[in-house]
């Protein structure tokens, strides 16, 4: 069967298969709604072909496959099912509703699997692909089938079977790597003895379905392409079964930025692949790989010198693809201890200073010597080093003394008193739900503010039960949308927490007596007027 084809390239079809492979991770279960909100991303983002689920699993899986199929206007909804009757009944109502309604049946094809886990004999394996793929061809026109572990089955069996599925009428051909097993070029021959050796061929697509386990998941498919695949199943995030499946975002921007040597297309809007990947971490609470290609947190992130000086001359030095193409906001340069002076110099402009050279040279070092201490400089505490007023904002409010009760007889109280600079001592009591609320709640007595409380984190300075914490809060001005980080450390974490606190407060108000940043230049004149 041919490829769609545009501008003298080959589509890729893309099968997603979060809902049914990538929801198989242990511990990745979404709930309904959580399905049908994928289901609906996937569908605006141009994935061709959706498995919604495993529809005899259970009835939850069932229903969800069903709702995906009412709901989905333009892919083809696929409900997965074993080589047995029950299944592939269950998967035809399952998907019946859907616009373009498609059966996955699927048996094991290998040594291994037929004689442990099927107790079959390879004839009667043989079998059960007619008479599966067959009676799912009574209910739809668009059936797949797959060997499962296909590229540990013997070759000449292989190509029986999928002659036999094409014979009996099955119009995709998946050759599953289902142990993450093969080697790209091993893959791509294997595909290719397949499509030359089984005489109806041609009358199939051929598709990869690729496990992650020695992480060549993706590699594989492109070789896989190379040898003639058409579709590729793959997972948001790379989501699967133990190591996962091929990501979607990497084969379609793999497909994307090699277009100077790859043949192919697919449908996939780009755009909506960062977007894709943050609802399916969210649903499933699978926190994304910070380096992972394409959506992790560091794709387009560049924290050394050399490489952040590159990027301010020309993006082209280290970046192979805009963050824009993927949906991912402008490029990030984390400023840290690798930072040069030129992305010192651009980040201080972004902030709205221009230095002279003298004040540059002498934040520069203050910004080192930080950085040394720290692994990640924010915005605010680089305002901070330039920006002497921020900085002492810690000292305008001070913690005088601290009382907690916690523990499980609730409500946990906090007793606090302060001193601010002006006015003297003052002690306020508060309840909480914990020790850390009650604290804060006492400060917020204190200081009534209505900025949002947005990072809230507790670090062990050195090991030991006896260890300093170091806490960092996050404030937001809720209506500026301005941010502060303040940061406070102390053998006890509630006395650490209740300082990096008031700090942030401090640094929120003083930002907005200020209002808009002045330059330094503005704030030097001011210091050799002697002040404001
Ligand atoms: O990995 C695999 O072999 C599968 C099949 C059901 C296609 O997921
Ligand atoms: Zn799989």
């Amino acid at each position: 069967m041919n490829a769609n084809k545009k501008d003298g390239k080959e589509q890729i079809i893309i099968f997603d298969t979060t809902l049914r492979d990538g929801e198989q991770s242990p511990g990745a279960t979404m709930t309904f709604e959580e399905k049908l909100q994928v289901a609906e991303l996937l569908d605006k983002m141009g994935v061709d072909v959706i498995e919604a689920g495993f529809p005899i699993a259970s009835e939850g899986d069932f229903n969800s496959v069903s709702a995906v199929a009412d709901l989905v206007k333009n892919a083809t909804v696929a409900g997965l099912a074993r080589a047995g009757q029950k299944d592939i009944d269950r998967a035809a109502e399952a998907v019946k509703n859907a616009v373009k309604p498609r059966i996955h049946t699927f048996i094991s094809t290998s040594p291994v699997h037929m004689k442990y886990k099927l107790k079959k004999q390879p004839s009667e394996v043989l079998d059960m692909v007619v008479s599966s793929v067959s009676r799912a061809r009574n209910f739809v026109d668009d059936v797949e089938w797959s060997g499962e572990d296909a590229t540990r089955t013997e070759f000449e069996f292989m190509c029986r079977c999928v002659e036999a599925a094409i014979r009996a009428g099955a119009t995709t051909i998946n050759i599953p790597d289902t142990v993450g097993y093969t080697m790209p070029n091993e893959y791509s021959a294997f595909i290719r003895a397949i499509r030359e050796n089984v005489p109806n061929s041609d009358k199939a697509i051929f598709s990869a379905h690729c496990h992650n386990d020695l992480g060549m998941a993706v590699a594989n498919s492109m070789a896989g392409a190379d040898a003639g695949i058409r579709q590729i199943e793959c997972t948001i995030n790379g989501l699967g079964e133990r190591a996962g499946n091929a990501a979607l975002e990497e084969v379609v921007m793999a497909i994307n930025t090699r277009s100077d040597i790859l043949p192919y297309y697919t449908n996939i809007d780009a755009t909506m692949l960062t977007r894709a990947s943050k609802l399916v971490s969210a649903v499933t609470s699978f926190p994304v790989q910070y380096n992972k290609a394409i959506v992790g947190r560091n794709a387009f992130a560049h924290e050394s010198g050399i490489h952040q000086d590159g990027m301010l001359k020309n993006a082209e030095t280290y970046e192979i693809m805009t963050p824009v193409s993927v949906g991912a906001g402008k490029t990030d340069l984390v400023m840290g201890k690798h930072s040069g002076r030129n992305a010192f110099r651009t980040k201080l402009e972004e902030l709205g200073y221009v230095l002279s050279d003298n004040a540059f040279e002498d934040a520069f070092v203050r910004f080192k010597e930080l950085a040394d201490r720290k692994k990640e400089v924010f915005d605010e505490d680089i305002e901070a080093l330039v920006d002497e007023k921020i900085a002492n904002a810690a000292d305008r409010v001070k913690v005088e003394a601290l009382t907690v009760i916690a523990g499980t007889m609730g409500p946990q109280m906090a007793t606090l008193t302060v001193d601010i600079s002006g006015e003297g001592q003052k002690t306020v009591q508060a309840s909480g739900n914990g020790p850390v609320d009650a604290t804060f709640n006492a400060i917020r007595e204190l200081m009534p503010h209505d900025a949002e409380l947005i990072l809230y984190q507790v670090h062990a300075v050195t090991g030991g039960t006896d260890a300093q914490a170091e806490v960092s809060v996050r404030l937001e001005d809720r209506e500026t949308g301005r941010k502060v980080t303040a940061r406070a450390a102390d053998p006890d974490t509630m006395v650490a927490s209740a300082k990096a606190y008031l700090a942030a407060i401090n640094k929120l108000e003083i930002k907005r007596q200020q209002g808009a940043l002045r330059s330094v230049e503005d704030l030097d004149e001011e210091a050799r007027r002697g002040g404001p």
